[in-house]
């Protein structure tokens, strides 16, 4: 059918201001942005969604400020490029701040361009995920940018818990603009783009005196190794929403969704014989948890989360016959690994992610107990190590553990214990479930025999063996149900699978309440 020539005028009045929106006439900053290496607001979304699915919201908003002259300076969308489409087939939300306009800053439109996607991510239970490359609050806008912030975090704290958040730092994200990021669930940061902090360096110099350059005040390595602000470091921006669309697919869309089965193409009952082999004679010495949980789950496939960040401590999501699961679990070989704080608090945060979206907790257990010495009390290992404990005592997903070797005091308490509601324990042979280490043990039960003794060292030696043949072992949880069965190494994939399979449709409740009180 012809189309008259008013209606035609119409479309090209359209495509000229499309055109205008998606940048054209801003080539000399599109060029500016690719020199600094990095890619355009645009060019991130083509990358992070399914080819061809995104659907644009907002693509004529413009600013309403007339201050400083910036009246005549207007570009349609603004400084964000908002909208929906789908990762793997799954709607998702997202923003992209278009450093391209006023340095990506936050006026009040943008804002509520934001605003309006993250409400309709939380109505329509699909995660959202916001890439930051802004210079913070616009300048010329004042209080009515603060206020944007403000909408925004409030956002970010309804939708914790209701739909996957996850932010991509992919240029600066300065002053208080970064307390967006931190409330979402996971923090992306690409080395040498990425730069996160409160104040920057001008600030820290004036203020404190400390000379520090920008990387490494808030570079992807300080957030990702020190501060733990950062969940993943990537080389690139290709890798960084490749690794998005990665985390996605373990994650259900919603609170009230299930994580996503994948094909079943690893085969549930394979056993591993060299798994017996893994764990070393001598108790004291490392072996790689890694490889004890890349050879449980299916195809060796395990996401780590955090891995620069306290290594005592192993996250991450694998899956089970392709059912996916939340990994927690010691790493014998960094620390022997102890809990520290900071264990205690990145495995907190990931316990507590799990149980929000239904998904499996599955802990592997080797802890010689809780990080001892002045500098961990006086930073608050009281508080901070009942973080773990709170989160592993809150939640209500299926929760099994496997004492592959030490569970000692406390932190056997902690990792998932059958006192804290976890639905099966398993143990292995060379499980050691104990008040503490048989050293440490023999040292204060027989101190003054010791002190008496012609031959201390003979005698401690002795009683050593004694304790460790009476307690050092899994059977006297086993004794008392604590472990529900002492399992042979190889077959713990099977054994696993089963146990999930059989908790399917786990139903557990916590008392009413308006919310706990974590100790923060
Ligand atoms: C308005 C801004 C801007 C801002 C940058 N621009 N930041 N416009 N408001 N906050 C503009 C610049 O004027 C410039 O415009 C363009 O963006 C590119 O900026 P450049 O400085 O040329 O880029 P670059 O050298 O790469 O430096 C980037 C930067 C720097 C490090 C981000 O621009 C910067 O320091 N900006 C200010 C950061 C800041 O202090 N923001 C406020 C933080 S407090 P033209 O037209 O000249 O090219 C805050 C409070 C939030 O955000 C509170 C929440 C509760």
């Amino acid at each position: 059918m012809a189309v008259d020539k008013k209606t035609n005028e119409r479309l090209e009045d359209l495509k000229q201001r499309k055109d205008e929106a998606h940048g054209t006439g801003n080539e000399a900053r599109v060029e500016q942005q690719h020199a600094k290496g990095k890619l355009t607001a645009r060019e991130r979304i083509s990358l992070l969604l399914d080819p061809g699915t995104f659907e644009e919201i907002d693509p004529f908003v413009v600013h309403r400020s007339s201050h400083f002259g910036i009246a005549e300076r207007k570009y349609p969308g603004d400084s964000v490029v908002t909208g929906y489409g789908k990762i793997h087939g799954r709607t998702a939300y997202v923003y992209s701040q278009d450093f391209t306009v006023f340095g990506g800053s936050l006026s009040e439109v943008t804002a509520e361009k934001i605003c309006k996607i993250m409400d309709m991510a939380m109505r329509n239970g699909a995660p959202i995920i916001g890439i930051a490359d802004s210079g913070g609050a616009r300048i010329q806008e004042g209080v009515a940018s603060l206020a944007g912030y403000g909408e925004i975090f409030m956002r970010n704290t309804l939708a914790s818990g209701v739909v996957p958040q996850i932010s991509a730092i992919l240029g600066p994200s300065a002053g208080g603009a970064v307390y967006s990021p931190a409330i979402t669930d996971f923090t992306m940061m690409v080395r040498g783009i990425s730069m996160m902090f409160i104040t920057g360096p001008e600030v820290v110099k004036a203020v404190t005196g400390e000379d520090i350059s920008q990387e490494e005040l808030g570079g992807a390595e300080s957030h990702a190794a020190l501060s733990g602000v950062s969940h993943f470091t990537l080389e690139s921006e290709e890798e960084c929403m490749d690794t998005i669309r990665h985390l996605l697919s373990f994650l259900p869309q919603n609170n009230l969704d299930d994580p996503p089965m994948a094909d079943q193409d690893d085969d549930p009952d394979r056993i591993d014989e060299d798994l017996r082999a893994i764990v070393p004679d001598d108790s004291n010495r490392a072996y790689d948890m890694l490889e004890v949980i890349t050879r449980i789950v299916d195809n060796g496939e395990f996401l780590e989360i955090q891995r620069d960040f306290a290594p005592n401590i192993i996250i991450g999501y694998g899956r089970l016959a392709g059912r996916p699961v939340g990994i927690v679990a010691q790493q014998p070989a960094y620390l022997a690994g102890v809990i520290d704080i900071h264990a205690s608090v990145k495995a907190a945060r990931f316990v507590r992610f799990c149980d929000a979206f239904n998904i499996p907790i599955i802990t592997f257990v080797d802890v010689p107990g809780y990080m001892p010495g002045k500098d961990q009390e006086h930073r608050g290992i009281i508080r901070q190590g009942a973080k773990l404990l709170y989160a592993y005592a809150e939640a209500t997903v299926p929760k099994l553990t496997v004492v592959t070797r030490k569970a000692y005091g406390g932190a056997y308490i902690v990792m998932g214990s059958k006192h804290l509601r976890a639905d099966v324990n398993f143990a292995w042979p060379t499980a050691e479930i104990a008040v503490m280490g048989p050293d440490a043990a023999v040292n204060i039960i027989h101190r003054r025999r010791l002190a008496e003794a012609e031959n201390p060292d003979a005698l401690r030696a002795e009683l050593i063996e004694e304790y460790k043949e009476n307690f050092a072992n899994p059977y006297a949880a086993a004794e008392r149900g604590f472990i529900d069965d002492v399992i042979d190494p190889a077959e713990t994939r099977p054994k696993l699978i089963r146990a999930l399979d059989m908790l399917q449709n786990k139903r557990d409740t916590l008392p009413p309440k308006k919310h706990g009180n974590i100790p923060l």
